[in-house]
């Protein structure tokens, strides 16, 4: 089986240090997005790898008033509820940045009806993205993404139908009680695949299985959703620990 990396690799010893890198390389998008565009359309994920990355994005001077922050996927709970991504970005990234309120588009995962609150979301996509694809897909200057054990990314889970709608850009995604999961809402692959960029953080000896699959030239988009960042369109980065690569200690 051979590998490939679609993208740039940055790899680094330990956490910290891809949080570091991660930062530098989300703010060069951010600038560049500002600079040729105007504006930075921004979508980050949750999962634990993102936040020390987004403290430090905090941190970089960056013309916040130009940022608008979206969500990759979210979870069926309230915004102050632990498990909430925005609630997670919000203490790493937007209390400590100087992100105007109305740049900020949360997803109403909480609501009763998920479907209604995905088109809804939908809406504020085509409204606040004016940079569109074929097919009027609005483009996202940047995407943050994470790759759980299990190969999914945002919320695209193996086996699963959302990995191949194609027909909305934000969809529902039914709770999975034999998995532990709450329903969640993710935007989905037609949004994803037409970002401008993407920052991929991996980190921990758990996810070297998932990101072989991804990396490997061949395999399968049901069994491991995270293999769709090979057809992204933009500019892709990988900031990976050497646990997540199994490349074994860093020696002088
Ligand atoms: C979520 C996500 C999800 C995440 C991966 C990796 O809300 O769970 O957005 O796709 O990025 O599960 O999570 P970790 O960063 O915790 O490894």
């Amino acid at each position: 089986m051979t590998t490939s990396i679609p993208g740039l690799l940055i790899a680094a010893p330990e956490p910290a240090l891809v949080a570091r890198a991660a930062a530098s390389r989300m703010g060069k998008f951010i600038r560049e997005a500002i600079r040729d565009r105007g504006i930075a359309h921004v979508a980050l994920s949750g999962g634990s790898s993102p936040n020390p990355a987004y403290e430090l994005l905090a941190k970089e001077p960056l013309d916040w008033c130009k940022v608008h922050i979206y969500w990759v996927d979210e979870r069926a709970v309230p915004p102050a509820n632990d498990r909430s991504n925005y609630g997670a970005a919000k203490k790493a990234l937007l209390d400590r940045a100087e992100i105007p309120d109305a740049n900020v588009h949360r997803m109403r995962a909480e609501a009763s009806d998920l479907g209604e609150a995905a088109a809804e979301y939908e809406t504020i996509l085509r409204k606040t993205i004016n940079d569109k694809a074929d097919g009027g897909i609005p483009r996202l200057d940047l995407v943050v993404l994470g790759i759980g054990d299990d190969g999914h990314t945002a919320s695209l889970f193996p086996g699963e139908p959302t990995m191949h709608v194609t027909n909305k850009l934000v969809c529902a995604v039914a709770a999975n009680a034999a998995r532990g999961r709450e329903a969640r809402m993710t935007l989905t692959s037609p949004v994803l695949e037409n970002a401008h960029a993407s920052v991929i953080l991996v980190v921990g000896k758990a996810k070297h299985p998932a990101l072989s699959r991804v990396w490997q030239s061949s395999g399968s988009l049901d069994d491991t959703p995270a293999r769709i960042i090979r057809s992204f369109r933009g500019q892709t980065t990988w900031l990976i620990d050497h646990e997540a690569g199994s490349f074994g200690e860093c020696k002088n």
